[in-house]
């Protein structure tokens, strides 16, 4: 089975990239590969590679910059997932696509489920939730939309890396207590996307890790990982602080737990682990990296 990814160098799709085995290979495409702005292009090179599914991990993902930079989040994150949509349906491939938390709005206080009422605080959520309903209009009988939050990987720029290369150098940091989410290995999601590809799940979903954390609790385990791992040799003082204390161009959700039942009834073999578990698996692949 030749899976192709729509993106190359980002999170997800360098972790789907190394899940590629003989029976089912992964072939990861970046802009210079395929425009998917045009139709014609993504037709093009999925002919050519005789794809037998999509994943697309590609999307505009700066969030801050979105609110000033509409134009480009629509692009990529609604009219190109339409024309990956358009094409799949054309070719009569399985099309699984990535969106995210910030399309809920954050104020439902107990885990979202799928088909909650969505109502985005900004434009890259907005511009996620517009890409989500062009797949629903387009190519629903055979499309899968997984939504997930909070992502980090060893590869790209993450909250992990941040705080790792912050907690090395500063006395101390303040992060937000009052943004309450899941953090998720990309690791654990690429293997979510892949058996949603081969089991042919459809409709709309969650995935993240297990457990729930505001950022200033993941900032903790970090740093407590870390001095374990022995990838930091001392500790700071970490103080919470509220979103008011750190105001960003864009608003996000107070709260974006997702709930996940749905994609473990249509994948029972799926394994979910504990956010805590998996930022360890990360941090010792980071060690292992270094040494
Ligand atoms: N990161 C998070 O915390 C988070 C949370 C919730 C949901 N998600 C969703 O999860 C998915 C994967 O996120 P991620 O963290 O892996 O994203 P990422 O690391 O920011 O990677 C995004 C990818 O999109 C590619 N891309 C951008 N414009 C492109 C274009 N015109 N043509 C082809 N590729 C293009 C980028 O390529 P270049 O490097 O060449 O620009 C990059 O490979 C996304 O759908 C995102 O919305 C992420």
């Amino acid at each position: 089975m030749k899976i192709i990814v729509i993106g190359k160098s980002g999170q997800l799709a360098w972790e789907l990239n190394q899940l590629s085995t003989a029976g089912q290979e992964v072939i990861c495409l970046g802009r210079n590969d395929l425009d998917i702005d045009d139709v014609a292009s993504i037709s093009r090179v999925l002919v050519a590679f005789n794809a037998n599914a999509v994943i697309n991990a590609s999307a505009y993902t700066a969030v801050d910059n979105a609110e000033s930079d509409s134009v480009s989040a629509y692009a990529l994150n609604a009219e190109a997932v339409g024309n990956l949509a358009t094409v799949c349906k054309d070719l009569l491939l399985p099309f699984v696509h990535i969106s995210t938390d910030f399309v809920f709005h954050g104020d439902k206080g107990i885990p979202y489920l799928p088909n909650d009422d969505i109502n985005p605080l900004g434009v890259y959520g907005a511009s996620k939730a517009e890409g989500e309903k062009l797949i629903n209009e387009i190519y629903p009988e055979n499309s899968a939309i997984i939504r997930t939050s909070w992502v980090y990987s060893t590869h790209g720029n993450n909250f992990v890396k941040t705080m790792l290369n912050l907690m090395a150098v500063k006395p101390e940091l303040g992060i937000i207590s009052d943004q309450i989410g899941t953090p998720t290995f990309a690791k654990g999601l690429a293997q979510a996307c892949l058996l949603s590809v081969t089991k042919r799940v459809t409709g709309t979903h969650h995935y993240t890790d297990l457990g729930v954390a505001s950022w200033y609790d993941f900032a903790v385990a970090i740093q407590s990982t870390a001095l374990d791992l022995g990838l930091l040799k001392q500790g700071i003082s970490i103080r919470p602080i509220t979103t008011a204390d750190y105001p960003t161009p864009a608003k996000r959700p107070h709260y974006s737990v997702l709930d996940k039942s749905s994609l473990v009834s249509a994948l029972p073999e799926l394994s979910l682990e504990h956010w805590q578990a998996q930022l360890k698996n990360m941090m010792t692949a980071i060690k292992a990296e270094q040494s």
